[in-house]
Protein backbone atom coordinates (compact mmCIF):
# COMPACT_ATOMS: atom_id res chain seq x y z
CA UNK A 1 0.00 0.00 0.00
CA UNK A 2 1.63 3.20 -1.08
CA UNK A 3 0.32 4.92 2.04
CA UNK A 4 0.94 2.80 5.61
CA UNK A 5 -1.20 3.19 8.52
CA UNK A 6 -0.75 1.60 12.37
CA UNK A 7 -2.08 3.30 15.49
CA UNK A 8 0.39 3.97 18.48
CA UNK A 9 -1.04 5.73 21.79
CA UNK A 10 -3.97 6.84 19.92
CA UNK A 11 -1.70 8.20 17.08
CA UNK A 12 -2.54 6.96 14.26
CA UNK A 13 1.15 6.58 12.11
CA UNK A 14 0.50 7.43 8.41
CA UNK A 15 3.38 6.74 6.64
CA UNK A 16 3.75 7.38 2.88
CA UNK A 17 5.63 4.52 1.16
CA UNK A 18 6.98 4.90 -2.39
CA UNK A 19 10.68 4.49 -1.56
CA UNK A 20 11.98 3.74 -4.98
CA UNK A 21 10.90 7.28 -5.98
CA UNK A 22 11.79 8.88 -2.60
CA UNK A 23 7.43 8.86 -1.79
CA UNK A 24 6.52 10.77 -4.34
CA UNK A 25 2.99 11.32 -4.78
CA UNK A 26 1.02 9.68 -7.42
CA UNK A 27 -2.36 9.82 -7.84
CA UNK A 28 -2.80 6.90 -6.30
CA UNK A 29 -1.13 8.02 -2.89
CA UNK A 30 -2.70 10.95 -2.78
CA UNK A 31 -5.95 9.17 -3.08
CA UNK A 32 -4.79 6.35 -0.37
CA UNK A 33 -3.79 9.37 1.77
CA UNK A 34 -7.47 11.30 1.46
CA UNK A 35 -8.96 7.75 2.50
CA UNK A 36 -6.22 7.04 5.75
CA UNK A 37 -6.99 10.36 6.96
CA UNK A 38 -10.37 10.27 6.56
CA UNK A 39 -10.83 6.83 8.80
CA UNK A 40 -8.63 8.10 11.21
CA UNK A 41 -10.32 11.29 11.49
CA UNK A 42 -13.55 9.07 12.16
CA UNK A 43 -11.56 6.24 14.87
CA UNK A 44 -13.06 6.91 18.03
CA UNK A 45 -9.79 5.82 19.65
CA UNK A 46 -7.34 8.08 17.68
CA UNK A 47 -6.45 11.44 18.93
CA UNK A 48 -4.03 12.73 16.52
CA UNK A 49 -2.30 12.09 13.60
CA UNK A 50 1.60 11.66 12.37
CA UNK A 51 2.52 11.91 8.62
CA UNK A 52 5.57 10.72 7.78
CA UNK A 53 8.05 9.21 5.25
CA UNK A 54 9.12 5.70 4.60
CA UNK A 55 13.20 5.08 4.73
CA UNK A 56 15.66 7.65 6.33
CA UNK A 57 15.93 9.55 2.89
CA UNK A 58 12.43 11.40 2.11
CA UNK A 59 9.44 12.69 3.45
CA UNK A 60 8.25 12.73 -0.10
CA UNK A 61 9.84 14.11 -3.51
CA UNK A 62 6.86 16.26 -4.21
CA UNK A 63 4.46 15.65 -7.35
CA UNK A 64 5.14 12.22 -9.22
CA UNK A 65 7.30 14.45 -11.83
CA UNK A 66 6.50 11.55 -14.08
CA UNK A 67 2.65 11.97 -14.15
CA UNK A 68 3.11 15.42 -15.06
CA UNK A 69 5.91 15.08 -17.88
CA UNK A 70 3.39 15.00 -20.98
CA UNK A 71 0.07 16.47 -19.10
CA UNK A 72 -2.10 18.88 -20.48
CA UNK A 73 -3.13 21.92 -18.89
CA UNK A 74 -6.31 20.68 -18.08
CA UNK A 75 -4.35 17.20 -16.97
CA UNK A 76 -2.12 19.65 -14.20
CA UNK A 77 -5.21 21.78 -13.23
CA UNK A 78 -6.54 18.00 -12.06
CA UNK A 79 -3.73 17.24 -10.88
CA UNK A 80 -3.31 20.17 -8.56
CA UNK A 81 -6.79 20.15 -7.70
CA UNK A 82 -6.16 16.50 -6.04
CA UNK A 83 -3.41 17.76 -4.20
CA UNK A 84 -5.18 20.83 -3.32
CA UNK A 85 -8.15 18.81 -1.95
CA UNK A 86 -5.67 16.77 0.43
CA UNK A 87 -3.62 19.79 1.88
CA UNK A 88 -7.11 21.04 2.48
CA UNK A 89 -8.37 17.93 4.16
CA UNK A 90 -4.90 18.00 6.34
CA UNK A 91 -5.73 21.20 7.42
CA UNK A 92 -9.19 21.15 7.85
CA UNK A 93 -9.55 17.75 10.00
CA UNK A 94 -10.96 18.07 13.39
CA UNK A 95 -7.67 16.03 14.58
CA UNK A 96 -4.33 17.12 14.89
CA UNK A 97 -1.81 16.72 12.32
CA UNK A 98 1.90 16.17 12.66
CA UNK A 99 4.36 16.25 10.11
CA UNK A 100 7.42 14.12 10.86
CA UNK A 101 9.81 15.17 8.55
CA UNK A 102 12.32 12.63 7.91
CA UNK A 103 14.69 13.35 5.08
CA UNK A 104 14.00 15.56 1.57
CA UNK A 105 10.33 17.69 1.61
CA UNK A 106 10.27 19.02 -1.47
CA UNK A 107 7.39 20.39 -3.88
CA UNK A 108 3.84 19.00 -3.29
CA UNK A 109 5.90 17.06 -0.21
CA UNK A 110 6.67 20.45 1.26
CA UNK A 111 3.41 21.69 0.61
CA UNK A 112 1.83 18.39 2.29
CA UNK A 113 4.01 19.31 5.33
CA UNK A 114 2.86 22.96 5.18
CA UNK A 115 -0.67 21.85 5.13
CA UNK A 116 -0.02 19.28 8.76
CA UNK A 117 -0.24 21.80 12.31
CA UNK A 118 3.09 20.96 13.52
CA UNK A 119 6.14 20.04 11.90
CA UNK A 120 9.46 18.61 13.19
CA UNK A 121 11.93 16.94 11.56
CA UNK A 122 14.93 14.78 11.69
CA UNK A 123 18.18 16.40 11.45
CA UNK A 124 19.20 15.51 7.24
CA UNK A 125 15.75 16.59 6.42
CA UNK A 126 15.62 19.40 3.60
CA UNK A 127 12.58 21.43 3.01
CA UNK A 128 12.83 22.76 -0.98
CA UNK A 129 10.00 24.43 -3.46
CA UNK A 130 12.26 23.38 -6.33
CA UNK A 131 9.40 23.29 -9.20
CA UNK A 132 10.99 26.77 -10.97
CA UNK A 133 14.28 24.24 -11.56
CA UNK A 134 11.70 21.89 -13.39
CA UNK A 135 9.93 24.77 -15.28
CA UNK A 136 6.94 25.40 -13.04
CA UNK A 137 5.39 26.69 -9.90
CA UNK A 138 4.45 25.14 -6.56
CA UNK A 139 0.79 24.11 -7.46
CA UNK A 140 -0.27 22.08 -3.68
CA UNK A 141 -0.75 25.61 -1.72
CA UNK A 142 3.14 26.47 -1.23
CA UNK A 143 2.74 30.29 -2.86
CA UNK A 144 0.46 30.85 0.50
CA UNK A 145 1.29 28.24 3.19
CA UNK A 146 4.96 28.79 3.03
CA UNK A 147 4.60 32.41 3.88
CA UNK A 148 2.30 31.78 6.42
CA UNK A 149 4.68 29.62 8.18
CA UNK A 150 7.53 31.44 8.03
CA UNK A 151 7.73 34.92 6.02
CA UNK A 152 6.84 36.17 2.91
CA UNK A 153 10.96 37.21 2.02
CA UNK A 154 12.03 33.79 3.01
CA UNK A 155 8.93 32.09 1.02
CA UNK A 156 10.00 34.26 -1.79
CA UNK A 157 13.68 32.91 -1.56
CA UNK A 158 12.40 29.26 -1.25
CA UNK A 159 10.26 29.36 -4.17
CA UNK A 160 11.93 31.71 -6.41
CA UNK A 161 15.25 30.16 -6.23
CA UNK A 162 14.18 26.81 -5.76
CA UNK A 163 16.69 26.18 -3.23
CA UNK A 164 16.20 23.39 -0.44
CA UNK A 165 16.91 24.31 2.94
CA UNK A 166 18.43 22.35 5.63
CA UNK A 167 17.04 21.07 8.93
CA UNK A 168 18.77 23.93 11.01
CA UNK A 169 17.93 26.50 8.94
CA UNK A 170 13.76 25.42 8.31
CA UNK A 171 14.12 25.71 12.29
CA UNK A 172 15.07 29.46 12.79
CA UNK A 173 12.75 30.66 10.03
CA UNK A 174 9.86 28.57 12.32
CA UNK A 175 9.41 26.48 9.47
CA UNK A 176 9.62 23.08 11.93
CA UNK A 177 9.04 23.49 15.21
CA UNK A 178 12.20 20.39 16.71
CA UNK A 179 14.87 18.93 15.13
CA UNK A 180 15.31 15.43 16.26
CA UNK A 181 18.31 12.97 14.93
CA UNK A 182 16.68 10.61 12.44
CA UNK A 183 16.73 7.83 14.95
CA UNK A 184 14.99 9.64 17.23
CA UNK A 185 12.57 11.46 14.78
CA UNK A 186 9.12 9.31 14.94
CA UNK A 187 9.56 8.39 18.98
CA UNK A 188 9.14 12.25 19.40
CA UNK A 189 6.77 13.13 16.94
CA UNK A 190 4.54 10.08 18.14
CA UNK A 191 5.01 11.88 21.97
CA UNK A 192 4.20 15.38 20.93
CA UNK A 193 1.44 13.79 18.83
CA UNK A 194 -0.07 11.44 22.14
CA UNK A 195 0.34 14.39 23.96
CA UNK A 196 -2.11 16.35 21.94
CA UNK A 197 -4.00 13.02 21.69
CA UNK A 198 -4.80 12.75 25.47
CA UNK A 199 -6.42 16.22 25.52
CA UNK A 200 -10.15 17.30 25.53
CA UNK A 201 -10.93 16.38 21.92
CA UNK A 202 -13.67 18.95 21.15
CA UNK A 203 -11.79 21.86 22.63
CA UNK A 204 -8.71 20.13 21.02
CA UNK A 205 -10.19 20.65 17.28
CA UNK A 206 -12.01 23.80 18.14
CA UNK A 207 -8.60 25.67 18.90
CA UNK A 208 -7.51 24.02 15.72
CA UNK A 209 -9.97 25.32 13.91
CA UNK A 210 -9.21 28.95 15.41
CA UNK A 211 -5.54 28.86 14.94
CA UNK A 212 -6.01 28.39 11.47
CA UNK A 213 -7.67 31.90 11.17
CA UNK A 214 -4.84 33.56 13.13
CA UNK A 215 -2.96 34.62 10.15
CA UNK A 216 -6.40 36.02 8.73
CA UNK A 217 -7.37 36.45 4.91
CA UNK A 218 -9.47 33.78 2.97
CA UNK A 219 -6.89 31.70 0.65
CA UNK A 220 -9.74 30.85 -1.50
CA UNK A 221 -9.10 33.18 -4.04
CA UNK A 222 -5.02 32.69 -4.05
CA UNK A 223 -5.82 28.72 -4.32
CA UNK A 224 -7.79 29.04 -7.37
CA UNK A 225 -4.76 31.36 -8.62
CA UNK A 226 -2.57 28.95 -7.99
CA UNK A 227 -4.43 26.05 -9.54
CA UNK A 228 -5.18 28.03 -12.79
CA UNK A 229 -1.34 29.26 -12.86
CA UNK A 230 0.04 25.72 -12.30
CA UNK A 231 -2.12 24.72 -14.98
CA UNK A 232 -1.08 27.92 -17.54
CA UNK A 233 3.07 26.31 -17.01
CA UNK A 234 1.84 23.25 -18.90
CA UNK A 235 1.18 25.38 -21.67
CA UNK A 236 4.83 26.30 -22.22
CA UNK A 237 8.24 24.57 -23.32
CA UNK A 238 9.98 25.55 -20.16
CA UNK A 239 8.24 22.75 -18.38
CA UNK A 240 8.75 20.03 -20.86
CA UNK A 241 12.43 21.14 -20.70
CA UNK A 242 12.47 21.00 -16.84
CA UNK A 243 10.95 18.02 -16.40
CA UNK A 244 12.41 16.48 -19.21
CA UNK A 245 15.91 17.44 -17.97
CA UNK A 246 15.19 15.73 -14.64
CA UNK A 247 14.38 12.73 -15.83
CA UNK A 248 17.35 12.80 -18.56
CA UNK A 249 19.59 13.91 -15.33
CA UNK A 250 21.05 16.99 -16.92
CA UNK A 251 20.40 20.37 -16.08
CA UNK A 252 17.94 22.34 -18.44
CA UNK A 253 17.73 25.11 -20.46
CA UNK A 254 15.38 27.76 -19.95
CA UNK A 255 14.19 30.08 -22.73
CA UNK A 256 15.66 33.48 -21.68
CA UNK A 257 12.93 36.37 -22.28
CA UNK A 258 9.98 34.48 -21.96
CA UNK A 259 8.20 30.98 -23.32
CA UNK A 260 5.58 30.17 -25.15
CA UNK A 261 5.69 26.40 -26.87
N1 LIG B 1 8.68 12.35 -9.13
C1 LIG B 1 9.00 11.17 -9.71
N2 LIG B 1 10.13 10.50 -9.43
C2 LIG B 1 10.98 11.04 -8.54
C3 LIG B 1 10.72 12.26 -7.92
C4 LIG B 1 9.50 12.93 -8.24
N3 LIG B 1 9.14 14.08 -7.64
N4 LIG B 1 11.75 12.55 -7.09
C5 LIG B 1 12.62 11.54 -7.21
N5 LIG B 1 12.16 10.63 -8.08
C6 LIG B 1 12.81 9.37 -8.48
C7 LIG B 1 13.97 9.64 -9.44
O1 LIG B 1 13.51 9.76 -10.77
C8 LIG B 1 14.82 8.41 -9.20
O2 LIG B 1 14.27 7.35 -9.96
P1 LIG B 1 15.27 6.31 -10.72
O3 LIG B 1 16.01 5.62 -9.61
O4 LIG B 1 14.31 5.43 -11.46
O5 LIG B 1 16.17 7.14 -11.60
C9 LIG B 1 14.58 8.08 -7.73
O6 LIG B 1 13.41 8.77 -7.34
C10 LIG B 1 15.72 8.57 -6.84
O7 LIG B 1 15.93 9.96 -7.13
P2 LIG B 1 17.37 10.54 -7.55
O8 LIG B 1 18.15 9.54 -8.31
O9 LIG B 1 17.12 11.86 -8.21
O10 LIG B 1 18.01 10.71 -6.09
P3 LIG B 1 19.10 11.78 -5.64
O11 LIG B 1 19.54 11.38 -4.28
O12 LIG B 1 20.14 11.98 -6.70
O13 LIG B 1 18.27 13.19 -5.54
C11 LIG B 1 16.37 14.54 -4.96
C12 LIG B 1 17.24 13.30 -4.61
C13 LIG B 1 17.20 15.81 -4.75
C14 LIG B 1 15.18 14.54 -4.03
C15 LIG B 1 15.93 14.44 -6.43
O14 LIG B 1 15.32 13.17 -6.63
C16 LIG B 1 14.95 15.48 -6.86
O15 LIG B 1 15.33 16.62 -7.10
N6 LIG B 1 13.66 15.08 -6.99
C17 LIG B 1 12.64 15.94 -7.56
C18 LIG B 1 12.23 16.98 -6.55
C19 LIG B 1 11.21 17.90 -7.19
O16 LIG B 1 11.48 18.60 -8.16
N7 LIG B 1 10.01 17.93 -6.60
C20 LIG B 1 8.95 18.77 -7.06
C21 LIG B 1 8.07 18.01 -8.01
S1 LIG B 1 6.89 19.07 -8.78
C22 LIG B 1 5.71 19.34 -7.61
O17 LIG B 1 5.75 18.81 -6.51
C23 LIG B 1 4.63 20.28 -8.06
C24 LIG B 1 3.69 20.66 -7.00
O18 LIG B 1 3.78 21.68 -6.39
C25 LIG B 1 2.56 19.85 -6.75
Amino acid sequence: MPVQQEVRDAVAVLTLSRPKALNAMSVEMLNDLDTALREADRDPNVGAIVLTGDGEKAFCAGADIGHMLEATAQEARTFAELGHAVADLIEGLDTPVVAAVNGFALGGGCELALACDVRVASDNARFGQPEVSIGVLPGWGGTQRLARATSIGFAKEMILTGRAVKADEALSFGLVTHVYPQDELLDRAVELAASIARGPAWAVGAAKHLCNLALGGDSTVPFEREKDTFALAFTTADQREGMSAFFEKRAPEFKRGGDAS
